[in-house]
């Protein structure tokens, strides 16, 4: 049994970036949705006992891509933020390392975005060796499955941006970079050193965002019997 992550905003908290409406839709009804088919799908099934993220690794078909847009949308929600942050010393030091700047990441972030044909996502993720990466994942496709630990990422699906954009997906790109949750990312990059993402023990810290979402990912790891 997987159960739905909260949103950690209320639902109008990133207006006029995203409309409470377009929230209602995202969250109650898609995430929802996603959490309500792979709880449908998995019941009774090998799957039942499993973490999402065992489930992720493990599966493919309908199961993989409704587990899979469970952690994706949960990850996008903890990828916003209503008010303007910006990265560590160190992940800024790191950006510019592998990007050349804050700037070029921006740039080369919205051209991924942009060119990512039909629906997906698009990622900050840094690689094994730890190298920071742009990825694009395209449908329910997720950097988990491919041993890449995500840092942020934005949903370009139309179902997050058409009500309040129409067909601007650049306009919300970049509307999106202005409220990405930096203290976020921080944590998802500064807790990954070791390249461990996947079985990262809880943290149990209420004062500390990605502890709080590492938590909610590990809390399904529950057995419900
Ligand atoms: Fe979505």
């Amino acid at each position: 049994m997987i159960e739905l992550t909260k949103l950690p905003f209320t639902h109008d908290a990133l207006e006029p970036f995203i409309s409470k409406e377009t929230i209602e839709y995202h969250y109650g009804k898609h995430h929802t949705g996603y959490v309500n088919k792979l709880n449908e799908l998995i019941k009774d099934s090998e799957f039942d006992k499993m973490s999402l993220s065992a489930i992720i690794r493990d599966s493919d078909g309908a199961v993989f891509n409704n587990a899979a847009q469970v952690f994706n949308h949960s990850f996008y929600w903890n990828s916003l933020a209503s008010s303007k942050s910006k990265p560590s010393k160190k992940l800024q030091e790191k950006i510019d390392n592998d990007f050349g700047s804050l700037d070029k990441l921006r740039e080369e972030f919205i051209k991924a975005g942009v060119t990512l044909f039909g629906s997906g996502w698009v990622w900050l993720c840094r690689e094994p060796k730890g190298m920071l990466v742009l990825k694009q994942t395209s449908n329910a496709h997720t950097p988990l499955a491919s041993n890449l630990i995500p840092i942020f990422v934005c949903d370009v699906w139309e179902h997050a941006y058409y009500l309040d954009y129409k067909n601007l997906r650049q306009k919300y790109l970049e509307e999106f970079w202005e409220h990405i949750n930096w203290e976020f990312a921080t944590q998802a990059y500064e807790k990954t050193d070791n390249n461990v993402f996947i079985g990262i023990e809880p943290c149990n810290d209420i004062h500390d965002p990605f502890c709080q979402v590492l938590d909610e990912l590990q809390n399904q790891d529950r057995v419900t019997s």
